[in-house]
């Protein structure tokens, strides 16, 4: 898909859809104002009337408006002006993106008002969530069956309809919109394929190809190097499998701005700056090990990587944006299977940072390659590290499945991605790290147990995680309640790539 912006008269539009927001009460906004007069007040009739729906995002596909050059148009609900928020907003850009993609017409075209944008929100912000949205709800998965699906719907190009000229930071949103729908594409496919095709190894070559394309240094460990770095939990996991484990390390150095001096840009590598150290969980399908997990929905344990797809989609939109920031990625990507060689419940393991783990627990495993994997950051000198991992099935029954689960050592960052989560849709919310959850996770036989009982285990999973992570500022993301939707939906969702990309861009600004 592709996106344009163009300074035109809605009504003089050629688009074979073109997507009109109006609230249902108060006055129509000025651009839709004048599509309302060319078609002798079409539009203001349908609102009037109650034909279209309070709710908003809720649609009315109107064909053949007299003096309108669209050949049809998208009447979109906004909802009342008086309970108007970001949601809103977002919902009826989703109709549109539904929309755009059903559709025979191949244009689709906007019209964006400042007028009818939610409290605070500019047409930068907006652009760029409409792009992503939009772009969003475009994506298939090509999925392998016999005859294959002949798509013939959907716009192909869609253009914002603005009444003035963009600035640059304008059109710069639409590029960033772009780029994050297609990271997410690329992580949604990565979940999607079934565990015997998305390997530790298919992570890698996934990795090793974006490199190649968008010229970021990629290397790949393997058994062999990790036994050399001592990572023994993380190997510990693997040992059950077959497939041998990968360790993923991608390194974007962007020109860094913001470290140079005022208006001097620095080139590739002669920046001091310190990385973001993004670190993903990759366990490409989490059977439980020898604490196996009950059958029924045990399929969805190939999205146990969706961290690392978030991580590897990360990497394409940050190199699609040309950002100017260093980031590092860091993979850690295993099956956990049982077997003759497969761990057990009280097998004790030395990680990477010499502390030692005794095993309760094989299904808790994303905690022992991470742990690795978070020391290995260490010697990035970061800025900071964030992980985002399909960590516990607790965090899902805290928080349900609207937002992933922070956990942080760290106030500022903590709410940094919190303002980023409420900038991008794609929220999060807080638990608490207190030092008291830390005796949970005592053992009689090692430093620390790999479980801490019952209650609160999102937060024992981050607890266990923050033994590793003293070195530097650290925020930890639960997306196992986020990563994937179940039933008819079945699919991976892409996120936390929109908060991820808020949170880049961002530190490209002032920071
Ligand atoms: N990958 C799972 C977490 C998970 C479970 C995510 C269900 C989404 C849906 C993780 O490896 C796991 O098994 N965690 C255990 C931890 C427990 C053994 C302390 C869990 O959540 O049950
Ligand atoms: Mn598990
Ligand atoms: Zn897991």
């Amino acid at each position: 898909m592709k996106f344009t912006i163009k300074i035109a008269s809605p009504e003089k539009s050629e688009a074979g859809l073109l997507a009109v927001c109006v609230f249902v009460d108060g006055s129509l906004p000025p651009m839709s104002q004048a599509i309302n007069e060319a078609s002798r007040d079409r539009l203001s009739e349908f609102v009037s009337s109650g034909e279209l729906d309070e709710k908003a995002g809720s649609t009315l596909l109107l064909h053949g408006l007299t003096n309108v050059a669209a050949e049809r148009v998208l009447l979109v609900s906004l909802g009342k002006s008086t309970s108007f928020g970001d949601k809103a907003w977002r919902d009826a850009l989703a109709a549109i993106g539904k929309a755009f993609k059903d559709t025979p017409a191949r244009e689709g075209a906007i019209v964006l008002e400042e007028t009818t944008l939610p409290p605070g929100r500019d047409l930068t912000w907006a652009l760029r969530q409409a792009t992503r949205i939009i772009a969003e709800r475009a994506y298939r998965f090509d999925a392998p069956r016999a005859k294959n699906e002949n798509v013939k719907r959907g716009a192909r190009k869609v253009a914002f309809i603005l009444s003035s000229k963009p600035s640059q930071s304008q059109k710069e949103a639409i590029l960033h919109g772009q780029a994050i729908a297609e990271g997410m594409a690329l992580a949604k496919d990565l979940g999607n394929y079934g565990a015997n095709v998305c390997t530790p190894a298919k992570l890698a070559e996934t990795a090793l190809a974006l490199g190649k394309e968008f010229k970021f240094e990629v290397d790949v460990l393997n058994r062999a190097d990790m036994e050399k770095l001592g990572m023994g939990a993380l190997l510990s996991v693997a040992q059950g499998s077959c497939r041998e484990p990968k360790f993923i390390v991608m390194q974007y150095h962007g020109r860094n701005l913001s470290h140079g001096k005022k208006g001097k840009a620095f080139k590739n590598n002669d920046s001091p700056s310190r990385p973001i150290v993004l670190v993903g969980k990759g366990i490409t399908f989490d059977s439980g090990g020898i604490s196996l997990k009950p059958g029924p929905e045990m399929d969805e344990m190939k999205y146990d990587m969706c961290g690392a797809a978030s991580v590897i989609g990360a990497f394409k939109a940050i190199a699609l944006m040309k950002l100017p920031i260093h980031v590092v990625g860091l993979v850690p990507a295993s099956e956990n299977m049982p077997s003759g060689d497969a761990s057990r419940p009280g097998d004790v393991v030395r990680s990477m940072s010499g502390q030692t783990i005794e095993i309760l627990n094989t299904d808790a495993e994303g905690r022992l390659i991470l742990c690795d994997a978070l020391t290995y950051a260490e010697r990035f000198n970061p800025d900071c590290v964030i992980d985002i991992a399909t960590l516990t099935g607790a965090c899902v029954v805290a928080l349900g499945r609207i937002p992933s689960g922070l956990l942080s050592t760290d106030d500022a960052l903590a709410d940094e991605l919190t303002q980023n989560g409420l900038d991008s849709g794609d929220r999060v919310w807080r638990l608490p790290l207190w030092e008291e959850y830390q005796e949970l996770l005592k053992s009689n036989f090692a430093d620390m147990a790999n479980v801490g009982g019952r209650f609160g285990g999102a937060i024992t999973g981050a607890a266990f995680l923050s033994r590793f992570t003293k070195a530097y500022k650290w925020a930890h993301l639960d997306i196992a309640g986020t990563a994937w939707l179940s039933g008819d939906a079945k699919g991976a969702t892409g996120r936390p790539l929109p908060l991820l990309g808020e949170f880049l861009i961002g530190r490209t600004k002032v920071h």
